[in-house]
């Protein structure tokens, strides 16, 4: 039960998430989890770098290359499977991949999403948006979601969720750093660990930690 299990992240931009992922690996705290590869969307992801920085296995499937979504998503789905996935990771990755890897990969797949899901997730919520939107209706608290990545963006099963306070003079990007800060770089690492030691059962669409 305890093998080591390989996993992949899935990124697009400045990394920060995988960041996270790898500083707790270092600490010990990814449970059976290695990061194995990192591949990116984008060539100029910095991702990337810190892959490359702390040793790890690098490629790239560039979005804009293809004309369809099922297209990428039979070729992503190939490179998993040629990485030996276990585990896969959307680290601030910003395509909603199809059938092929989300059939392929059913129950093995995590997203974090910078928001308390139900609230500001679905097709067009991605990054900065999201807290634009969390400030433009004003609530107190955001927050962010790790949960199971299935077909449906942003509504597979909800594995943790952290709250976070919204200050009256949050900017977008302020709102964004402090939920990265007290919330994403947290629970990611703890429900990726959760998930390579086989803790988090699903029933009836939810989770539950053994
Ligand atoms: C993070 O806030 C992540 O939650 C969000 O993009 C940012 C990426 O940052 N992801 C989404 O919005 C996905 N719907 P990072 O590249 O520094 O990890």
């Amino acid at each position: 039960m305890n093998n080591t299990k390989n996993v992949v992240v899935l990124a697009s931009g400045g990394g920060t998430n995988l960041q996270a992922l790898i500083d707790a690996q270092h600490r010990g705290e990814l449970g059976s989890g290695k990061i194995t590869c990192v591949v990116a969307s984008k060539a100029d992801a910095y991702a990337l770098t810190r892959a490359k920085d702390n040793g790890i296995k690098t490629r790239t499937l560039i979005r804009k290359d293809y004309d369809s979504v099922e297209k990428y998503s039979e070729d992503m789905r190939d490179i998993l499977l040629e990485e030996k996935a276990d585990v896969i990771v959307y680290a601030g990755f910003m395509t909603i991949l199809g059938d092929a890897v989300c059939d392929t990969f059913k129950d093995k797949m995590v997203n974090v999403h910078p928001a308390l899901i139900p609230s500001f997730c679905g097709k067009g919520y991605y990054g900065l948006h999201v807290h634009e939107e969390a400030l433009k209706k004003g609530v107190k608290v955001s927050g962010a979601t790790v949960h199971f990545v299935t077909a449906e963006c942003d509504a597979g099963p909800i594995i943790l969720q952290k709250a976070v306070e919204v200050k009256d003079d949050d900017t977008p990007e302020t709102l964004q750093l402090r939920i990265m800060q007290e919330a994403e770089w947290k629970i990611l690492p703890q429900a990726v660990a959760l998930l390579c030691d086989e803790k988090i059962e699903i029933k009836d669409g939810k989770t539950f930690i053994k």
